[in-house]
């Protein structure tokens, strides 16, 4: 594979996101704003946004979730950058990496010294049958949602082939959904800030204040393992093995190498970036690993001259859990097959040697779709910068990787930072 460098260094100077939730009643453009203003207020040293020279926008689909297309010059305009070239970028739930690597080549090539990167979305305005049909146009419609594949319902296929392939325990499921419950309660910006204890707990009370009988879980793997309160939705993923149906937004700041001093303390570098694509699940070899992770993590690997070992914060697109342990197979940080044993091991957790989605990742931070690849990156920012709060990685992490799938593997964008 050739090994690919950018024509300039790009840097991350600002970073900014709303926080994940489902907002009835808040219009989709206030959402951005907010990530934006956070953006703004994140530059150390100050910025004029007159100074910005385009945007790129990623947006899944506000067609089909609230009727509304062409959504890049729409926010741009709403923050008042008109007449910026405003682009919308597409890449299914990748969007937002894709868009970023977008802004980052358009910095790279000389032609722009200042871009702005955001993404949004709003999907809590469907009810959740249509929310999966639309998520489904992501998949091959003929291949695949035409014969009753939803997004659950190709990834529990890709589960069970894991199960299968690998003799793992399904309660690892569990473990991960509880672990990014864990790290979700202590991100502000997530949409399910609780641990899964507090959840039962709560469920407890309420069962108690309806003078219902009040369920009798001694712990939160009771809890999990209890089908009313953990019912599956596709065998064996259950309802905390999934993303939620989430609105948010995010926005990023990207300058020149040269310039980035000027504004930022600590800027991010983006040492590496990789993208590759693939067919839809009915034509691959494998279910348990997604080829086009492995070459894009690859290619970002090579142009960043670091290997797995050296990345200290980690974003993985954890749609569904037994994503998230592909992931770390597909990042190189396990063998195949052991992604899961360091799962339940705790490996993953905080705690851990090799913590994976500190914001609480896709399950417990939200999964606004397009917006998720630029909310993983403002994770980074934070634990890079040594401002994630509770829950900062231990040993001050220099070097970030933000790992962002499309459907379930036909895209695939890795992007590195590295805090100089
Ligand atoms: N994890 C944990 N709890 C969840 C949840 C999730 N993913 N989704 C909903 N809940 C909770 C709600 O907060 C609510 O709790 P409450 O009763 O205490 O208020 C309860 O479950 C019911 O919520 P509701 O919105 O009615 O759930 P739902 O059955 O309509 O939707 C899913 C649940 C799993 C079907 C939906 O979240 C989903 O489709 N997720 C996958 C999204 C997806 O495919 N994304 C793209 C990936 S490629």
């Amino acid at each position: 594979m050739t090994k690919r460098k950018l024509g300039r260094g790009v840097a991350v100077i600002g970073a900014g996101m709303s926080k994940f939730g489902c907002y009835n009643g808040m219009a989709t453009r206030d959402l951005f704003v907010e990530a934006y203003r956070e953006m703004l207020a994140s530059v150390d040293r100050g910025f004029d946004p007159r100074d910005i020279e385009a945007v790129y926008i990623a947006n899944y689909s506000a067609d089909l979730f609230e009727g509304q297309a062409h959504m890049a010059p729409l926010m741009t305009d709403w923050v008042g950058l008109s007449p910026r070239p405003a682009t919308r970028v597409e890449d299914a739930c990748a969007s937002g990496s894709a868009a970023l690597r977008q802004g980052m080549l358009a910095v790279a090539s000389g032609l722009y010294d200042v871009v702005m990167v955001g993404g949004v979305e709003k999907m809590s305005e469907l009810p959740t049958e249509k929310v999966t049909d639309t998520l489904a146009t992501a998949s091959d419609v003929v291949y695949e949602a035409a014969v009753g594949f939803t997004f659950p319902a190709l990834y529990a296929a890709m589960a069970t082939a894991y199960l299968h392939e690998y003799g793992a325990d399904p309660q690892v499921f569990l473990q991960v959904g509880y672990k990014n419950h864990e790290h979700g309660a202590l991100n502000p910006k997530a949409q399910f800030g609780q641990r899964i204890r507090e959840i039962m707990e709560a469920r407890k009370a309420s069962a108690a204040r309806k003078g219902l009988p009040v369920p009798e879980w001694n712990d939160e793997f009771e809890f999990l393992r209890d089908p009313r309160a953990n019912p599956y939705i596709a065998w064996p993923l259950r309802l905390y093995d999934c993303s939620p149906i989430s609105d948010g937004a995010a926005v990023v700041l990207l300058v020149s190498e040269e310039i980035a001093r000027q504004f930022s303390d600590a800027p991010l570098y983006i040492i590496g970036s990789g993208q590759a694509s693939d067919a839809a699940t009915h034509d691959r070899a494998t279910l348990t690993s997604l080829p086009a992770a492995r070459r894009a993590a690859q290619q970002a690997y090579e142009m960043a001259n670091i290997t797995p070992q050296d990345v200290g914060a980690v974003e993985v697109h954890d749609c569904f859990t037994i994503a998230e342990i592909i992931a770390s197979e597909d990042l190189g940080f396990f063998a195949p097959g052991e992604g899961w044993k360091a799962a339940e091991d705790g490996v993953t957790s905080l705690k851990g040697t090799r913590p994976i989605n500190s914001s609480g990742g896709l399950k417990s931070k939200g999964h606004p779709v397009g917006a998720s690849g630029v909310g993983q990156v403002v994770e980074i920012w934070h634990q890079l910068r040594g401002e994630a709060g509770e829950r900062q990685i231990p040993g001050s992490p220099a070097i970030g990787l933000t790992h962002n799938v499309g459907g379930t593997g036909q895209t695939c964008v890795v992007n590195i930072f590295e805090r100089r």
